[in-house]
């Protein structure tokens, strides 16, 4: 199977503890990600980092305040700042979650599910359109994992994300990891929810660990990819082909070398499905 333009590899979060490894090894790996609420800031040790990496690898920005569901009005002072970082960086692309993070100004720092309903689709959508009217450009959104439901919800979460990536031209990014916490949460099928998806919309995979309490699934970043997230994401290459890829992990951050190392299985597994499906 041949890779899309949009492909551009495997990839790895960046992290302050491993600023002065990435510039001493110049790691195999194709591209960052940068948290940009880290980086929006003038000058200073961490934007040195980042500047003298970017020269020598290609940069995804990730947000986590857009808060595209709440019903606040959109953040401006916020958008200026990414839209200056985005200047800078010229990355790849930009992306945020499809969720809310609190409403009367005040910020839960939790990424929140909506209703999946006709209103806020319309709402989100309206929002989506004015962000990248701003920025001049399309962005991403991400699914996140959820813990709560709500009465009003008409359709299924993957539905939701359709129509509102569909109305509002815009991109996925695909957490597989959170589709496999969400689905034990919340007792769907996560192979449902990949095939619901509209394939030509995905144009980047996360990959993170988790931590399995039983009853329940934390999406808690700070452990290796589990097995069957790693088989989630065989399922999902087997239906999207070749998408950029990414380990996501914030938390309990392991040397470099680990995380390459954890990148070097995704390398392998996608080779692996791909390949399979061309000479089948
Ligand atoms: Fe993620």
């Amino acid at each position: 199977m041949t890779a899309p333009d949009h492909f551009i590899g495997f990839g790895l979060g960046l992290r302050t503890e491993h600023f002065q490894d990435v510039l001493d090894t110049r790691p195999n790996l194709d591209w960052f990600e940068v948290v940009s609420e880290n980086f929006m800031i003038n000058g200073g040790k961490p934007k040195h980092y980042l500047h003298a990496i970017r020269e020598h690898y290609p940069m995804v920005m990730h947000g986590v305040s857009l808060s595209i569901g709440s019903t606040d009005p959109l953040d401006m002072n916020y958008l200026r700042q990414l839209k200056k970082l985005t200047n800078e960086l010229q990355p790849k692309w930009i992306s945020d979650h499809l969720c809310w993070t609190g409403n009367d100004h005040t910020n839960t720092h939790d990424l929140l599910p909506l209703p999946y309903n006709e209103e806020a689709i319309a709402h989100v959508v309206d929002r989506v359109k004015q962000v990248q009217d701003f920025l001049g450009r399309k962005i991403l959104l991400e699914n996140v994992s959820s813990y709560l439901t709500y009465q009003n919800s008409e359709m299924t979460e993957w539905q939701f994300f359709n129509e509102i990536v569909n109305r509002a031209d815009c991109h996925i990014l695909l957490d597989i990891n959170n589709i496999y916490v969400s689905a034990r949460n919340h007792d769907f099928s996560a192979e449902s929810y990949l095939q619901g998806i509209d394939k030509d919309k995905v144009r980047q995979f996360h990959l993170a660990g988790h931590s399995d309490y039983g009853d329940y699934v934390i999406d808690t970043h700070d452990h290796a990819v589990a097995d069957p997230v790693w088989q989630l994401y065989r399922q999902a290459l087997k239906r999207f082909g070749w998408i950029s890829t990414m380990i996501e992990r914030d938390d309990n951050i392991p040397p470099l070398q680990t995380l390459l190392n954890e990148l070097d299985i995704a390398r392998e597994i996608a080779d692996k499905t791909l390949n399979q499906i061309n000479t089948s």
